[in-house]
């Protein structure tokens, strides 16, 4: 195992689009999964995606710490998951704005709208189907890692920079978050 160099912003691999996995079991595969779990864990991040170690790949590991709950059914604490050609859906119209940072973007923390509740589906470490629910941060880390796959980072995302920050000014400066609903939905 080895702790992968992590690509920052401005890295055209971040921008391009990952092909999929023909075999999650591959040898390569395998030792690929390994090391950006130990990546992942040495620089306790709550996700990582292939291309964020330089490869383009459609593979994501995440967690779901237990301190960032949101209290809902489909939002509970996770180990880490490794998600081999994702599929994402969402469940409803409604988005929110949550905090988020990212280890190809070090040490600034944007608020980004994400859909509330989403299906996903895709294939585990063993080539084994994954099907979930996912709502609150669980669903952010999920939208937020799949993205990367996309060539998409978070700040693509922001529909208001002005909740763009360097860490330690949004922790001394708190800002409050509204949630965000679609038109005509129960604000
Ligand atoms: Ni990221």
């Amino acid at each position: 195992m080895s702790i992968l160099k992590i690509a920052r912003m401005g890295h055209p691999i971040l921008r391009g689009v990952a092909a999929a996995i023909a075999d999650p079991t591959a040898p390569e595969i395998r030792q690929l999964v390994d090391d950006m779990i130990e990546t992942c864990l040495d620089v306790g991040g709550a996700g990582l995606a292939a291309p964020q170690v330089h490869v383009p790949l459609r593979l994501v590991l995440f967690r779901v710490p237990s301190e960032r709950l949101s209290g809902r059914e489909h939002d509970t604490a996770m180990e880490l998951s490794v998600l081999i050609n994702p599929v994402i859906t969402p469940l409803s119209d409604e988005r929110e704005l949550g905090w988020e940072g990212c280890l190809s973007v070090p040490g600034l923390r944007g608020a980004v709208p994400r859909w509330t509740r989403i299906r996903y589906t895709g294939l585990d470490h063993d080539g084994a189907p994954i099907d979930r629910i996912a709502e609150g941060f669980h669903a952010r880390v999920v939208q937020h890692e799949c993205d990367h796959l996309d060539g998409v980072l978070y700040p693509q995302r922001m529909e208001d920079l002005s909740l763009l920050g360097f860490v330690e000014e949004i922790a001394r400066y708190p800002i409050p978050l509204r949630r965000e609903s679609s038109p005509g939905a129960t604000p």
